[in-house]
């Protein structure tokens, strides 16, 4: 009799689970796929790759042939289309044959991908910073010109925050497909430089909020800045510098109402704190390139820069940097991949002091015993005083163990990512003679801007410099999807394992 009853309701209970899950069982609605996404430049026979992360070039182009209804793109700057016969250009004097050798192809075919997008007239529009000597932004008036479905801006960042720029790379394609990560619109960026980004596809929730941050980038540029900038002395980092009139940095009273949906109200605060329960994304992702098995529904996130850019409850891309350190377990390990590391600004005049992640990476050294693997480019434009940011950095493990009862379990490493070529780079040709350049300028460097802990991965456009996160324009996408950490991990400790990676001497003491 107990059996029985306990197993008509049972049934009953089946009956009910399943009329409950018909609705979601039997909808249209696919999961939200990602694929890691990277350039690998050409000639690295000794870098090990990593199986299922797709390549940057086609990851474009299929953004490109995808879209139908809308296509949103910022862009720093844009050099898609080679230019060896250019005296002004960094690749001139290069032959066809090296340009082919180099990959430029590739930066053809994504270019043409949009010309192709363009013709079926889909609804392409541009945010652009001024371009880069010596074409600027000729390629956007180019798929501009003759095409109303175009529409190319120039935003000028300086003028809102007295420096800074448009330096976020992302594509959003339909309101659903994304690609964010740190290749230029350039074709170097393809097959020349090192990339990394995430290909976000079927994700319309997420779409969404990079959409709004894009369609916030575009009303400042409908905006007249005189009219919505203020000086003022900034209390958090002591300088006197130009924000937007709504920013945090500005007394409450004395703030103007923003053109911008809001961002979450911190009442008595100067700043922008790290806010504790920032705006999650809670979808499934699939990721076919790692695992073929259902997707795992964890929490994912996007965070912005600069901070007055900042809607809804999302957090500052400094937070999730940040945090993505702080993420990692007792004993675990960190690993952080920059072009450049500074603790302080770059731009800002006056200079600003920025201890940020060095602390989150000394507090995770400290407390957690964990190991921060850090690596950094090295090529033929490396700021002059990254070094000595790093020693300090490395001056961690001294203070960690710098007494008897101090017992110091964690330790920071920290290692150069030298692409081979870096220091033969330039024109071929400078005044009528050979240089014995062997790349095209501006080549041959590690541009990728991620950190993975054991359970949190975050793939931004930031580079690690004060700068980009208060006054240049920035996105990240974060996650603790397990098969999207692991990759990260894994494309990682590939450049780290390799002979391409060479350690940072500490201060001799
Ligand atoms: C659309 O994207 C998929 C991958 O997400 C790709 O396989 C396909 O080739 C793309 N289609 C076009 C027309 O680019
Ligand atoms: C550069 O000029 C050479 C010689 O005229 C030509 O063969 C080549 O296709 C040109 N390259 C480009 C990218 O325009
Ligand atoms: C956008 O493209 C058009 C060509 O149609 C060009 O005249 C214009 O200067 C471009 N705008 C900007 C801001 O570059
Ligand atoms: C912007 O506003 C300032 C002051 O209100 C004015 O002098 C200037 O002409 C405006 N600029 C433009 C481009 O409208
Ligand atoms: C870190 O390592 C030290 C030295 O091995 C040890 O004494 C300490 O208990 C560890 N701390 C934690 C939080 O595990
Ligand atoms: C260029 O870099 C290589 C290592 O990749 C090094 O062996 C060589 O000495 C460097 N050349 C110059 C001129 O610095």
């Amino acid at each position: 009799m107990a059996f029985s009853y306990s197993s008509s309701s049972f049934l009953l209970l089946l009956v009910v689970f399943c009329l409950w899950q018909l609705p979601f069982a039997f909808s249209d609605q696919p999961n939200c796929k990602a694929w890691l996404v990277q350039s690998v430049p050409t000639d690295m026979p000794d870098l090990r790759l990593v199986p299922g992360v797709l390549s940057t070039g086609d990851v474009l182009q299929w953004l490109a042939g995808n879209a139908t209804t809308s296509l949103d793109l910022t862009v720093q700057y844009w050099e898609l289309l080679a230019e060896p016969n250019n005296s002004k250009s960094g690749d001139y004097g290069f032959s066809d044959a090296d340009m082919k050798k180099f990959g430029a192809d590739v930066g053809r075919q994504v270019y043409q991908s949009l010309v192709d997008a363009a013709y079926r007239k889909v609804p392409i529009r541009i945010i652009q910073h001024s371009g880069v000597y010596p074409s600027y932004v000729q390629e956007a008036s180019d798929l501009a010109a003759g095409h109303p479905n175009v529409k190319n801006v120039t935003l000028l960042l300086s003028k809102w925050w007295g420096t800074g720029i448009v330096h976020c790379k992302v594509w959003i394609s339909d309101n659903k497909d994304i690609y964010i990560g740190s290749a230029n619109n350039d074709w170097k960026s393809l097959t020349q430089v090192k990339e990394l980004g995430i290909y976000l596809v079927g994700c319309p929730k997420m779409a969404d909020a990079v959409e709004n941050y894009f369609n916030n980038l575009w009303t400042l540029s409908t905006l007249n800045s005189t009219d919505y900038t203020r000086t003022i002395v900034d209390s958090q980092w002591q300088a006197s510098r130009v924000v937007p009139c709504w920013s945090n940095f500005i007394p409450k009273e004395e703030r103007c109402s923003s053109p911008l949906p809001p961002a979450i109200d911190i009442p008595h605060v100067n700043g922008y704190p790290i806010i504790e329960d920032p705006s999650t994304f809670d979808v499934s992702i699939e990721t076919p390139g790692v695992d073929a098995s259902t997707a795992t529904s964890d929490s994912s996130y996007l965070s912005f820069a600069p901070p007055e850019l900042l809607f809804d409850k999302f957090q500052s891309d400094e937070q999730g940097w940040i945090e993505t350190i702080k993420s990692v377990k007792v004993g675990g390990t960190v690993r952080i991949n920059t072009m450049d590391w500074l603790g302080q600004s770059q731009f800002a005049n006056p200079m600003i002091f920025w201890d940020s992640l060095t602390t989150a990476i000394s507090e995770v050294v400290f407390a957690k015993n964990a190991t921060v693997h850090l690596l950094v480019a090295y090529w033929a434009h490396s700021l002059d005083n990254a070094d000595k940011y790093l020693k300090n950095l490395l001056y961690t493990n001294v203070l960690c163990s710098s007494s008897k009862y101090n017992h110091c379990g964690g330790k920071v490493e920290i290692r150069y990512y030298i692409i081979p070529g870096y220091n033969k780079t330039g024109p071929a040709i400078a005044n009528g003679a050979a240089t014995g350049n062997l790349y095209p300028d501006y080549s041959r460097v590690n541009h990728g801007k991620y950190a993975v802990s054991d359970v949190r991965a975050h793939i931004g456009t930031s580079n690690l410099i004060w700068d980009y996160f208060y006054s240049t324009a920035g996105v990240s996408f974060g996650t603790y999807n397990p098969s999207i950490v692991k990759q990260v991990q894994q494309v990682f400790d590939a450049d780290w394992d390799s002979p391409y990676a060479q350690p940072v001497q500490p201060l001799s003491s």
